[in-house]
């Protein structure tokens, strides 16, 4: 039997949550995995083909009662959140998972942070990590620890929509000399279950894969994709935010233009990591971003 504490991951059928369920694995920490009622058969078993040994799969929802929920978590000592959602999931469900936390007697509670500086930001700045503060406001007995890692790789060559292969151009806002916080995926999960696995990490974590400049992340695209994007320049940071309440006042869905707030929030150097903590973990080798793009980079 492993001695290392047990791990509770709610988000484990997600993207990153997968991938941290996977890196405390191979860690050999015993995890138990939160799934809804009613995943699918395909999302459960690309769970449980992770790794059989270790893993308990836990069915539930973090707005069940927090007795319930207290009872899934059992005797774990972390609990893990890597779920994704509106103000309803990040802010009230998640208050109620820190509040099923406490009935279990866990000791460690690491929030769905996974962002860019949320401590140096406003609430307004940004509506998702507004709600991730706001979550982060509510009192608790437990330790909480919150994992940064600035942009996903995987994001900032996807969702944010910066790159167009077809086209064959790379677009970005402001001072394209602003050092940016970028990690992947998989590396964000591994520096996670390090933090979950070290008793004595505290506070708030920063850790990054790259940082790199806007004129530095097209030349690492252009080697690893082997490709030439031309690199446009759509404005200023202050033509970006009135892009932003341009849009804004557009729609009642935030998730319209919350791919700009984060470029806004990057490219001023507001949500900047001022120091970062990846040489508490060197067992943790970042991916370099050339060779995240040579490998994901579409084929031409
Ligand atoms: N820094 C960046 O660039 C960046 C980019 C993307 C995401 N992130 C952050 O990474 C974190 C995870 O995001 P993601 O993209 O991996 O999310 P995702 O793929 O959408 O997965 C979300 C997970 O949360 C689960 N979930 C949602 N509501 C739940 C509930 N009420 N009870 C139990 N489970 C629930 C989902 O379960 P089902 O499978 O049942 O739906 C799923 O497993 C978030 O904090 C997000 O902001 C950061």
């Amino acid at each position: 039997m492993s001695a290392a504490p047990k791990i509770f991951v709610v988000g484990a059928t997600g993207m990153l949550g997968g991938q941290i369920v996977q890196a405390l694995l191979d860690q050999d920490a015993p995890v138990r995995a939160l799934v809804r009622p009613g995943t699918s058969e395909e999302k459960l078993n690309s769970l449980t083909a992770l790794q059989a040994d270790g893993l308990e799969v836990v069915e539930g929802d973090i707005t069940d009662p927090a007795e319930q929920l207290a009872e899934a978590i059992g005797d774990a000592t972390t609990v893990i959140s890597a779920v994704q959602g509106g103000p309803d999931v990040i802010v009230d469900a998640q208050t109620n998972l820190l509040r099923a936390a406490e009935k279990a007697g866990v000791q460690r509670f690491i929030p769905s942070d996974f962002a860019i500086d949320i401590t140096k930001l406003d609430d307004d700045d940004n509506v998702m990590i507004g709600w991730r503060r706001q979550a982060a406001r509510v009192d608790t007995s437990l330790e909480v620890v919150s994992v940064l890692n600035g942009a996903f790789y995987e994001v900032m060559t996807g969702f944010m929509g910066l790159i167009d292969w077809e086209q064959g151009t790379l677009s970005h806002w402001g001072d394209p000399d602003q050092p940016l916080d970028l990690t992947s995926v998989p590396d964000t999960a591994a520096y996670t279950a390090a933090v979950a696995l070290d008793p004595t990490a505290t506070g708030t974590l920063r850790f990054a894969g790259e940082v790199v400049s806007m004129r530095q992340f097209h030349d690492a695209v252009q080697r690893g994709s082997g490709r030439t994007l031309r690199l446009v320049n759509l404005g200023s940071a202050d033509e970006l935010r009135a892009e932003i309440n341009r849009q804004a006042a557009l729609t009642q869905n935030p998730f319209d233009y919350v791919a700009l707030q984060y470029q806004w929030c990057m490219v001023t150097g507001k949500a900047k990591f001022d120091t970062l903590d990846n040489a508490r973990y060197p067992q943790v080798t970042p991916l370099p971003l050339t060779e995240f793009v040579r490998v994901n980079a579409p084929a031409l």
